[in-house]
């Protein structure tokens, strides 16, 4: 096609999809293979196993499903959910906004908790809400752990004590799209019923996996849910893992191998350490935020984001004039900002598989755009401040001790 792609490597720091590790590259340059082989029984079980360690389940049931982090929400809601139950769900920013969205197409009776876009989910009216439901109206909750568009961690085990404050059954249904593989998340301490997550975030592969764990509670609930569900019925597989076929249609074979690389990598790196490293690469890029004179789009310190940082740039500057620029001379990759802040926010992705001089390089290059746009930055201003932070808080890479 005679497209050139630049020199050296795109620096991409768009908070999905993300980079993809040259071993899982590697792990998935390879024939197709029949999914009924043993082969492929033998290694889907590992990764049956193996993906409840990140979710931190040991009773939650993990489904890996050809689809995207769109079709996982679907999943979830019509397992677990009838036309017309009242679901609790927090609008915060676009993909909350996506996702109720969906939950209305699919005919539930949605009860919306709004909150100003860099705000997480108002737990005050939550707790209101299931404080008068003393019919248990509410059917379930759904939050995003992680809004992708502003930055913003909602805390989980608020809502788990509400609910169990008022001894409340609601299922608690949870995106991490942007959270699972990045942020610390505990699905069986934290009580959470279903999980969804997919594999061109946090988990560094090419989009095309969906993955939902459910909990007991909810796997009991999908044994009477009404919505209609065929592709995504969980009990095509559930049949299957009993049976130890595991297959209900064909699944990717590449994405099976890469997400084994992927887990590999993770699991040698130590998932602790990556939960670290992606709360030091956040707090380096918020100093340089703060060095340049920005604001960060989310308001509350204790809901800032270790996995996407949205950036306010001021009433003058489009945004989406810094994202273009910076691809365009920097061969740099920057989230645009969405619906409500469109043209308000830059998004950096400190996602995935990135270390602390990748970051450093997002970051020049980050300032010599906003220079270029007219905003009047120090050059160097925010890579010092990242770089004293780092140069103080970088730990060894583990294997080379
Ligand atoms: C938090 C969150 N939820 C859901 C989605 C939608 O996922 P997908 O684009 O894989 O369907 C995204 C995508 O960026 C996201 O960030």
């Amino acid at each position: 096609m005679g497209h050139f792609y630049g020199h050296g490597r795109n620096h991409l720091f768009v908070p999905g999809p993300t980079n993809i590790p040259e071993e899982v590259i590697r792990a998935m340059n390879r024939n197709n293979e029949n999914h009924r082989s043993p082969v492929i029984t033998a290694l889907t079980k590992t990764l049956l196993d193996d993906i409840k360690k990140i979710f931190k389940t040991t009773s939650g049931i993990p489904f890996l499903i050809p689809t995207t982090g769109t079709g996982a929400w679907e999943s979830a809601l019509t397992n677990t959910c009838s036309p017309g139950d009242r679901i609790v769900s927090f609008l915060i920013g676009q993909f909350s906004f996506l996702w109720i969205e969906q939950q209305k197409q699919l005919n539930f009776n949605v009860d919306v908790v709004e909150s100003e876009w860099g705000q997480g989910a108002d737990l005050d009216i939550l707790a209101s809400k299931i404080a008068s439901d003393k019919t248990h109206t509410i059917k379930a909750l759904c939050i995003v752990h992680n809004e992708t568009t502003t930055g913003v961690t909602n805390d989980l085990t608020k809502v788990r004590k509400i609910l169990d404050e008022f001894n409340h059954p609601a299922l608690v249904i949870v995106d991490a799209v942007s959270s699972i593989g990045a942020l610390d998340f505990r699905m069986d301490e934290w009580g959470v019923d279903v999980v969804v997550t997919s594999s061109q975030k946090a988990l560094s592969l090419p989009t095309g996996m969906g993955i939902v764990c459910a909990g007991p509670k909810a796997i009991e609930a999908s044994k009477s849910a009404k919505s209609l569900r065929a592709f995504f019925n969980w009990n095509g597989y559930l049949k299957c893992y009993k049976s130890e076929t595991y297959w209900p249609y064909t699944p990717s074979i590449h994405l099976l191998y890469g997400l084994r690389a992927a887990l590999d990598l993770i699991f040698e790196e130590g998932y602790e350490n990556v939960i670290l490293r992606h709360n030091r690469l956040a707090k380096a890029t918020r100093l340089a935020v703060e060095a340049w004179g920005l604001k960060n789009c989310c308001q509350k310190e204790e809901c800032y984001s270790a996995s996407v940082t949205a950036v306010v740039v001021p009433p003058n500057i489009d945004s989406g004039e810094i994202v273009i620029k910076a691809w365009k001379k920097y061969n740099l990759s920057l989230g645009v900002g969405l619906n409500k802040v469109a043209g308000k926010v830059f998004r950096i992705g400190h996602i995935g598989h990135l270390n602390e001089l990748q970051l450093l390089g997002c970051l020049a290059g980050v300032e010599m755009t906003l220079k270029d746009v007219g905003y009047p930055v120090k050059l160097g201003s925010g890579v010092a401040a990242a770089s004293a932070y780092l140069q103080n808080n970088t730990p060894f890479i583990p294997s080379r001790i």
